[in-house]
């Protein structure tokens, strides 16, 4: 392990996921084989508070306030952002200006002409550019990608990808940056939710021909946390009911991204059905595969799969995989893609699957606000 390269990592915005990153890297040796070792090295928050949690990291040299600090730094090959969206585009440019590469926290920046400039410079620059979405890289989610690869479906009948939240069902949660269309961008639940749900359909190169959206606002202002209200103005719940193309044929295929669905913490889910096959998974039972076959009777089958990512891991195969071990597994895939040692196995979003994204996500609010459905290129 010694020998390795080791890679020198930056985080810009140390606040929820800045510290899911620490967690992943700090349990880098849990990777079997890896052939990358990886560290932080200097972390940038705006508040002292953030800052100071990452005091507790051996190998974090520098913490700055200041985020040209860092990326001046020569102790930092790759950096990670996860900052609210409206500063997506500035700090990700300043990133591939100092020729740093880049992990990007979604929706890969506010809109679709940021995502759009954020991916010509990402081009220009040369740097490794990628983007978050970790769901897909646990092993449920993983068998239904090889699966649709395989092509064991038979005719595609329909698909059902989504990611659904409930906590905003409760009207006395405090506003937060997230809700508000100037920090968290007029796509609303689309821009917090929307990549994880097309991460693995655009992979496969489904490809939404058009879409018609379904668009909710219930809760129009929350508390402030100081006694007053403040607007919530971002939407709540998105379905965006597509048309697909695929064997010459027509195939619905729905992404749903939610904040308001009854009793869903955090249910990341994929559905494929087929003449043939079939496949679900949802992170509501996040070791339970279910697939479907059509013999001289039609069988859905239960698996447990364990504990088994693209990545191997000294974790016993028995276990149950959650939330960090798949961040670590996208993770993995980030630096084993930048090494040239992904070796076929499913790697990041792309910034051109970003810019994809946002494509949809801004055809899905016209197609709201005129109730009609709009063509995708
Ligand atoms: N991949 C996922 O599962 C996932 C989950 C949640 C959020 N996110 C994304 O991560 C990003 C951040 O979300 P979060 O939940 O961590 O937010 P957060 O509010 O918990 O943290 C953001 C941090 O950025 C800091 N910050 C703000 N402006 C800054 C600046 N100019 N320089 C340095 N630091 C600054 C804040 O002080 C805060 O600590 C967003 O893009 C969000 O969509 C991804």
């Amino acid at each position: 392990m010694n020998n390795q390269p080791g890679v020198r990592i930056g985080i810009i915005g140390g606040g929820l996921m800045g510290r899911e990153v620490a967690s992943a890297l700090g349990r880098w040796f849990a990777l079997e084989n890896f052939p990358v070792r990886a560290e932080i090295t200097a972390v940038c928050d705006l508040a002292a508070k953030q800052r100071d949690w990452f005091r507790q990291i051996p190998s974090v040299k520098l913490l700055t306030a200041d985020y040209a600090e860092l990326l001046a730094s020569p102790e930092v090959d790759v950096v990670y952002v996860a900052v609210p969206h409206q500063l997506h585009e500035a700090i990700y440019l300043d990133v591939l200006k100092a020729g740093k590469d880049l992990l990007a926290e979604k929706p890969f920046g506010i809109d679709l002409a940021a995502a759009r400039a954020i991916a010509a410079a990402a081009r220009e620059s040369g740097r490794f550019v990628r983007c978050s979405s970790e769901f897909p890289f646990l092993p449920g989610a993983q068998r239904a990608w090889q699966l649709a690869k395989e092509g064991a479906f038979g005719k595609i009948l329909e698909i059902r990808s989504g990611f659904h939240h409930s906590s905003d069902l409760d009207p006395l949660k405090p506003v937060n940056w997230k809700r508000q269309v100037r920090t968290c961008g007029e796509i609303g639940v689309m821009g917090d939710l929307g990549m994880h749900a097309i991460h693995i359909p655009f992979r496969l190169g489904w490809n939404p021909k058009r879409v018609y959206a379904q668009l909710q606002k219930v809760y129009h202002e929350r508390p402030d946390g100081k006694g007053g209200m403040a607007p919530s103005d971002t939407w709540d719940n998105a379905l965006l009911h597509t048309d697909l193309e695929t064997d010459g044929r027509e195939v619905p295929m729905r992404f749903e991204m939610k904040r308001l669905a009854p009793g869903e913490t955090n249910t990341w889910f994929i559905e494929v059905y087929g003449t043939e096959g079939g496949v679900k998974y949802s992170t509501r039972e996040p070791k339970t595969l279910w697939t479907f076959q059509r013999g001289k009777e039609q069988l859905w089958q239960r698996v447990d799969l364990g504990f088994h990512g693209p990545f191997p891991t000294i974790t016993g195969g028995i276990f149950e995989p959650g939330f960090p071990d798949c961040f670590q597994q996208m993770w993995a895939a980030y630096l084993a893609e930048r090494a040239g040692r992904l070796d076929g196995r499913f790697g990041c979003v792309t910034p051109g699957e970003a810019v994809r994204s946002h494509e949809l996500f801004a055809a899905a609010l016209l197609s709201h606000r005129e109730k009609r459905a709009v063509d995708l290129c």
